[in-house]
């Protein structure tokens, strides 16, 4: 059994994992704690795998606190910027036990981290490429990070395949043609009944290729959860791991 204790698992995202992990057959429920809490309570002892699900604000602190402590983490909270990656790598480099593992995905979703790879797949192939992504209109940032990092995976593999600018002969734009990632027009929809959902579009004269992810609730990203706890349980993923599609074989 995988030893698994929660930070933030009294929010939206840190009370599903604790449900996942009470339901998983491999898995077993060691800590949940919340702000206020003392996370020192955490030990190799106890715990195999902490999930951090809290604010982008305290992550940091508590990535670093937790890997002093001797345990791996699994992190879905959002807002890591390259100094922040920078500081957990330190971090890991003088960790107590050796191969010790940090894993933050940025999306637990399987769906999106597929959408995300296909698109970089079909991406050489078509002369013209949008990204549209639709979210619940509580959502604080546009473009979504995830339809920023598809954008990039297009342009990159655009750029690799030698294509040049999509066409695009548009004279006059208010602000419709969307914001423009590495060449990738990005769009953003905010509507009520929503979550959280992406399509990339590709054209061709006389074709049209579309793939869309769809995340209904937060049940969706939870089989990622458990994939990224099991990976990191296993020892085979030492130092600090960014992304989903690194535990998916693709
Ligand atoms: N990676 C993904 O796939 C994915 C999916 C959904 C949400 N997220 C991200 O996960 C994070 C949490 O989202 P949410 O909707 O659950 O938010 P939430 O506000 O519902 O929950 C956050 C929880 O963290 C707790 N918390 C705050 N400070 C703390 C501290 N110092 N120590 C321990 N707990 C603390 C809060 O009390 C709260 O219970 C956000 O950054 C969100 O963007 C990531």
């Amino acid at each position: 059994m995988i030893k698994v204790s929660v930070v933030g698992a009294q929010g939206r995202m840190g009370s599903h994992v604790v449900d996942a992990v009470n339901a998983a057959p491999d898995a077993e429920l060691a800590l949940a704690l919340d702000a206020g809490d003392d996370l020192t309570q955490i030990t190799p002892e106890n715990t195999d795998v902490v999930v951090e699900f809290t604010v982008p604000s305290v992550a940091l602190g508590n990535v670093l606190a937790l890997v002093g402590q001797g345990v791996d983490v699994v992190v879905g909270t959002t807002g890591w910027t390259d100094d922040k990656l920078d500081a957990v790598r330190a971090a890991l480099a003088d960790a107590p036990r050796e191969g010790q593992s940090v894993f933050i995905a940025p999306n637990f979703a399987i769906s999106a981290v597929l959408a995300d790879y296909f698109a970089r797949l079909a991406a050489p192939y078509f002369e013209s490429a949008e990204v549209i992504e639709l979210h619940h209109p509580d959502k604080v940032d546009a473009p979504s990070g995830t339809a920023i990092h598809t954008a990039q995976g297009i342009g990159a593999a655009r750029a690799k395949a030698g294509l040049g600018a999509v066409p695009d002969n548009t004279q006059t734009d208010g602000g419709s043609r969307g914001q423009v990632v590495d060449g990738v027009h990005v769009h953003a929809v905010r509507l009520r009944g929503l979550n959280a959902h992406e399509e990339v579009l590709f054209g061709n004269a006389g074709e049209q290729l579309v793939i869309r992810a769809d995340s209904f609730d937060r049940g969706s990203f939870m089989p990622g959860v458990l994939l990224a706890v099991r990976k990191v349980a296993s020892g085979g993923f030492p130092g600090l791991t960014v992304g989903l599609d690194h535990f998916l074989d693709l």
